[in-house]
């Protein structure tokens, strides 16, 4: 393994289509939205998949998973697809169950090439009224989830000598916004742990970057209306400023470019952020 350690893939051809054939993909908070479509992109593109989720309802800020038993959907199109899955139900807050569903992929794969660690939750909160439920919820499961997620998965990555980590930040993870803060410290400190663990573990052959969405057409806006008596539609079109007139992005949008910064196309992309933000960063 000593001379794979820092290793970098070759490039690949510009126009080749994206190929994981052979590879192993772990995705947390696989069950809905942005998760479940990257785990049937990486699929389609030749991946075996470790689909992880809590797979019920969390308590804050009431985030419900669409289908009743959407991870048994999600392994019935994954395996339809021909790939193999491991389907772990975890909390990402929870190190035993976590590190359970990590040695399961590791006996069935005997590897992980890329972590998209996307599990996360987010409720509106003024700053004056913010409850202990609603800090612990956001900190816990979108910053220190991820932390536990990743010393489990970081030594397989280590022994194989390569490997690519991707966290699901938000625009807010590069700006902040009103009844938000608690939400935008917990991305925030996504961009640290990025830039750090790239660092740390550049010389094993692991890359680390961070993607920026702006509002995505998924469940967690529906969750947001449901707080705000309004509409998910509403939720978008108010909270957008995106340049490009759309209230928000697809799914799709934010799995190509997760499969990009996963494939050796990006093999020199390390520590940095990605914003998918239809402009808005810039407006
Ligand atoms: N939807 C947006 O507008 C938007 C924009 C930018 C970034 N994000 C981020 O994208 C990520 C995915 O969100 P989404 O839009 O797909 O929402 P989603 O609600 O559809 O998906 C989130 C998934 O995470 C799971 N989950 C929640 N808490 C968990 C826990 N403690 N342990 C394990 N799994 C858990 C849920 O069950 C759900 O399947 C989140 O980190 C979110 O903060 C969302």
């Amino acid at each position: 393994m000593a001379d794979k350690i820092g290793a970098v893939p070759p490039p690949g051809a510009a126009s080749a289509a994206l190929d994981f054939t052979g590879r192993v993909a772990f995705v947390t908070g696989a069950a809905s939205g942005q998760g479940r479509q990257v785990v049937l992109e990486f699929a389609r593109a030749g991946a075996d998949i470790v689909a992880l989720d809590v797979g019920q309802r969390v308590e804050y800020p009431a985030v419900q998973v669409r289908e009743g038993d959407a991870l048994h959907s999600l392994r019935e199109e994954v395996e339809a697809l021909g790939r193999r899955i491991v389907v772990g139900v975890a909390d990402v807050r929870d190190d035993a169950a976590v590190s359970r569903v990590v040695n399961e992929a590791a006996a069935a794969f005997g590897r992980i090439d890329v972590l998209f660690n996307n599990a996360g939750v987010l409720g509106y909160a003024e700053v004056d009224a913010i409850t202990d439920e609603a800090l612990d919820a956001t900190i816990d499961i979108n910053l220190k989830g991820p932390m536990i997620v990743t010393r489990r998965v970081v030594p397989h990555m280590k022994a194989a000598g390569r490997g690519v980590i991707i966290n699901n930040s938000s625009i807010m993870g590069l700006r902040g916004g009103a009844r938000l803060s608690h939400y935008a410290a917990s991305k925030w400190g996504l961009t640290g742990l990025t830039k750090s663990w790239a660092i740390e573990l550049a010389p094993f052959g692991i890359r680390v970057v961070s993607i920026h969405p702006t509002g995505v057409n998924t469940q967690m806006n529906d969750s947001l209306a449901a707080m705000e008596g309004s509409t998910a539609q509403e939720i978008g079109e108010r909270s957008a400023g995106n340049l490009l007139p759309v209230p928000w992005i697809e799914t799709e949008d934010v799995a190509a470019l997760v499969l990009w910064l996963a494939s050796d196309k990006a093999r020199y992309a390390t520590g940095a952020q990605y914003p998918l933000d239809a402009g808005l960063l810039s407006g």
